[in-house]
């Protein structure tokens, strides 16, 4: 066996949350070892740490600068113990298991040096609380009776000191005179996070952390929170809520699932008096344990917020009026049914949502193919991913990540490919930087610098649009020098040799300087990314929008799969291909068929025995199942633009942001005789709409979410809905009920969840009682199955269990720039907000971060211009124009533009076009011809 394999701190993330495979890959090369702690004889691995050995069992030794996700540190010395044969005290913390080891860890010696460091660590330590923290500093005290002042021998020197109040993070408070200085929180923010934020100034008993070069608001901080929840004393603090929040105080703490992006981190919710007043991470729960991002931790504020959609809401003489249920969902019933009626089952359709739970989009894409009775049903992977998700459907069988989120931690090489990864995925983010810690080769593909630039080792700039090039390129360079794998062609691959014969032919026309002409990638570093890829044992690829948001967006990632294929950089633990996903259940709703083509569990609409199985669970006549394949997102908005599309139901989307060429479906959506929209606030989409039904928050509901990596997690709720809001399954269920199609009543949300289970194979074996404290990743198809790491371990989920090269040859793109239009625009997300922001924009703790649109221009190009920063700028493609603030940066090529989409007062969709790529029918969203010009301030 590869005794390299196992590179990861076993401290640092410990065996509970590794990924499945790699954890039992662990267990099998640990050599067991017998200890005593206090004449206990305990069973463990050799090399574990004895502090963490004797908290798992019962046994708990008193520490504070130790904590099992970061590297010891031995700085307290409260961990004291004496182990037979050496010398002295040892701090438990620094030792590593050994076989035969005896070790004292309390007797009345050890206790009295606990109780002497203790006292001298107070006499520099500010004891004052306002209880809204945890502390475990104030429980070791009084454990040892020095809760009582008489009892201490060392005076309080802390107010003399002059510690210094950081108060300049717009989430968090540094209170020096509250430092034990046990490092957890410089270690938290770079063993954990990779950031490098915190360090200490000054020497001996006048130190203290500091952000940055002095000021936390002025650092690089990103506030992210990791230090103030490893923070053992209150020192590190958040600043919402304190007033309110007194941890013995809250009402309830719900474990569920991050509303935003698709890593799905477990959070804990705290709530008091129907509030949530804090986000914890969920220590020990995967993939995050216990990591979050400034969203996950500070972006809840929305859910409480005073702009929340709380009644009906239907329009009349252009004016929203306020209603009962009954009134709207009777009219909404009428309407549909009416235009049902009139034009045909074809003339509806609806977007589901990818913010919704795996139960609410069930339910909608029950309901818009029985009560609906068509299949023009999408949400918003059309947008995003939908050519990953062609390309590795056709290429591998499965459409989904092929790894654990985990597993970026332990792999050897990582390709990040047009995936702002640091930005758009925070947590998984900081399995790739530890990984590079821990050794791995790091290759950016981005034609815009992105932050984890500075961790790689190699980063292509690409021209935007010649990604095809790029790849076939390397892939040239590959089969050139030999760095195939030929046992996987032969053997996993469809056509074997003959098979790679033709793509080598193909990739024969990309010599090195053709392609670096082409993308603008030197030849060197196009060398040693094929190089370090294609030589990796374990190399694991990240792609991302970057790529698949282009007319060519099924190509690239063909190549990409390609390059992936021959290198047998797939179907073994620790390499293979993930997607992450942009919002929380992007996976999730496509799983449970939200899409035109497909029903839950990936079974094509045209499937008659599947069709059969299903009408039989739904109790629905198969005939009436409409075996016509519907109309994606884009398609849907053009089918009304041309009058064919009449009515549709959106739930918990805004394609007048999202979607793009922003004047067409603006058109579109006022040409609609009736248009429903359910969401949680009002929205860009809203004020098209000629009823609004109010939603409920991820945490108002129960449910389950997807994330990136498969893992089906359970969604809790914590608060009561506002106002009238319901549950967004229950007013699709209500609307179905008054249609005329009797949906079956559901108990609650574990019973949709078990049609579900009933209806998409690969969700069989799960059940809301398996994932009660843990999710599980499909495919788990019976109720004894864990769930699954990594995919195509055996076989490819194609019909050849093999899988198929697609050899592509790269076409220069249809949208071009001229004197009219001499730059082309690339859009993108940032950290601190989210989608269309209707959500990220009601936290203050976000836009005190970032709430202004920008443009991204060259130094070259903005100094050619005249155009400085800050000056606000008009930009104008062929399809419209907005307007914003210009930063000039060379984050971007000469030429080349970027700016983020998140904005409605700067809505880039204005800009984009709504050309689709043939094999996916995503639009390219990462490339406009514009101008751009400056406006008088
Ligand atoms: S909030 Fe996050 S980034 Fe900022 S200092 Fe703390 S750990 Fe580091
Ligand atoms: S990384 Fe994603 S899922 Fe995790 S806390 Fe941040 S937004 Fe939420
Ligand atoms: S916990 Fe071991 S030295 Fe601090």
């Amino acid at each position: 066996m590869d005794s390299s394999i196992i590179r990861v701190s076993r401290e640092a993330y410990p065996a509970e949350v590794r990924s499945p495979e790699i954890h039992n890959l662990v267990q099998i090369m640990s050599d067991m070892a017998t200890i005593k702690i206090d004449g206990k004889k305990i069973s463990t691995r050799s090399g574990e740490n004895l502090l963490a050995v004797a908290k798992q069992n019962n046994i708990f030794i008193p520490s504070l600068c130790y904590h099992r996700k970061l590297t010891p540190t031995g700085a307290c010395r409260l961990c004291v113990v004496k182990i037979k044969d050496q010398r002295g005290f040892i701090a438990a913390c620094t030792v590593s298991v050994s076989d035969g080891m005896e070790i004292t860890a309390f007797d009345a010696e050890l206790e009295e040096a606990r109780r002497y460091l203790l006292d001298y660590l107070l006499s520099e330590h500010n004891e004052a609380s306002d209880k809204s923290y945890d502390d475990e500093f104030k429980s070791l005290v009084a454990r040892y009776g020095l809760d009582d002042p008489a009892k201490r021998q060392f005076p309080s020197l802390w107010k003399s000191l002059g510690y210094p109040l950081d108060d300049s993070s717009p989430v968090l408070t540094y209170d020096a005179s509250k430092c034990v200085k046990c490092f957890r929180c410089i270690k938290a923010c770079d063993e954990v996070q990779g950031k490098k934020v915190l360090s200490f100034t000054k020497r001996g008993i006048t130190s203290y952390i500091i952000g940055g070069f002095g000021v936390w608001g002025e650092s690089e901080c990103d506030g992210c929170g990791e230090c103030i929840q490893l923070c053992p004393t209150g020192a590190i603090v958040e600043k919402p809520n304190r007033e309110v929040l007194k941890t013995a105080t809250a009402d309830s703490d719900v474990i569920s699932t991050c509303p935003y992006c698709g890593v799905g981190c477990q959070i804990e919710l705290k709530v008091k008096e129907n509030r949530i007043v804090r986000v914890n991470g969920a220590e020990g729960l995967k993939p995050n344990d216990g990591r979050l991002c400034i969203k996950g931790r500070f972006g809840y504020a929305y859910v409480g917020s005073p702009d929340r959609l709380t009644r009906p809401l239907i329009k009349r003489n252009g004016q929203f009026v306020e209603t009962d249920w009954d009134e709207a969902l009777d009219l909404v019933a009428a309407k549909f049914n009416a235009i049902k009626k009139k034009y045909g089952n074809d003339a509806l359709a609806g977007y589901a949502s990818a913010k919704c739970t795996n139960e609410d989009n069930y339910i909608f894409q029950k309901f818009i193919r029985t009560a609906f009775g068509t299949n023009n049903l999408d949400y918003c992977t059309r947008l995003c991913h939908a050519s990953t998700v062609t390309a590795m459907l056709r290429a591998l069988g499965d459409g989904a990540g092929s790894n654990s989120i985990e597993d970026y931690e332990t792999a050897d090489c990582i390709l990040v490919i047009g995936n702002n990864m640091i930005e758009t995925h925070p947590v998984t983010a900081t399995f790739v930087k530890r990984a590079v810690v821990n050794g791995a080769k790091l290759i950016i593909i981005d034609p815009k610098w992105t932050l984890l630039v500075k961790f790689a080792d190699v980063w292509l700039q690409p021209r935007l649009g010649t990604d095809v090039a790029l790849l076939n390129g390397l892939i040239r360079i590959i089969i050139s020098e030999n760095l195939i794998d030929e046992d996987f062609i032969i053997h996993r691959i469809q056509g074997g040799l003959q098979a790679f014969e033709n793509l080598k032919k193909l990739a024969s026309n990309y010599p090195l300087e053709k392609v670096a002409e082409i993308t603008g990638v030197a030849p060197e570093k196009l060398l040693a990314a094929a190089r370090f890829y294609a030589t990796a044992n374990r190399a694991l690829i990240a792609t991302g929008m970057g790529i698949s948001q282009q007319v060519t967006g099924t190509d690239s990632v063909f190549s990409l799969i390609n390059m992936c294929l021959i290198t047998g950089n797939i179907g073994k633990i620790g390499s293979g291909l993930n997607p992450p996903r942009g919002q929380n259940n992007v996976q999730g709703a496509s799983d449970v068929g939200c899409s035109p083509l497909i029903y839950p569990g990936y079974i094509p609409v045209t499937n008659d025995e599947n069709r059969q199985k299903v009408a039989a669970i739904w109790n629905f006549p198969f005939e009436a199942l409409s075996a016509k394949t519907g109309l994606t997102t884009v398609e849907i908005m053009q089918a009304a633009h041309a009058g064919k599309i009449k009515g549709m139901y959106i739930m918990g989307e805004n394609p007048v942001l999202t979607d793009p060429n922003q004047n067409h479906t603006q058109e579109a959506l006022e040409r609609m005789a009736f248009l429903v929209v359910q969401d949680i606030f009002p929205t860009e989409t809203t004020a098209y709409a000629d009823v609004i039904l109010p939603g409920v928050s991820f945490a108002e509901k129960n449910g389950t979410f997807v994330n990136s990596d498969r893992r089906v997690s359970r969604v809790r709720k914590a608060v009561d809905p506002p106002g009238c809001a319901r549950q967004d399954w229950e007013v699709i269920w209500e609307i179905a009920q008054r249609m005329g199609y009797p949906m079956k009543p559901y108990r609650d949300e574990s019973d949709i969840f078990d049609e579900i289970a009933a209806v998409a194979p690969m969700m069989a074996g799960i059940t809301y009682d398996r994932i009660e404290r843990e999710g599980l990743q499909w495919p788990c198809p019976t109720k004894d199955h864990p769930g699954t790491g990594t995919l195509f371990l055996d076989k490819f989920n194609t019909p050849s269990g093999r899988a198929v090269l697609h050899p592509v040859d790269y076409v220069a793109q249809t949208e071009k720039t001229n004197a009219a239009y001499p730059f082309l625009l690339n859009t993108g997300r940032i950290l601190y907000q989210y989608h269309t922001s209707t959500m990220s924009r009601r936290n203050k703790a976000l836009t005190d971060f970032a709430n202004q649109s920008y443009l991204l221009m060259h130094p070259e190009d903005a100094a050619r211009l005249g155009l400085k920063k800050d000056v606000r700028v008009k930009i104008v493609s062929r399809q419209g124009e907005i307007d914003t603030r210009l930063r000039p940066s060379d984050e971007v090529l000469p030429g080349e533009l970027f700016m983020p989409f998140h904005y409605g007062e700067s809505p880039v969709n204005k800009l984009t076009r709504d050309e689709l790529d043939p094999h996916s029918r995503i639009a390219p969203f990462k490339l406009t011809a514009c101008r751009v010009e400056k406006l008088t301030p």
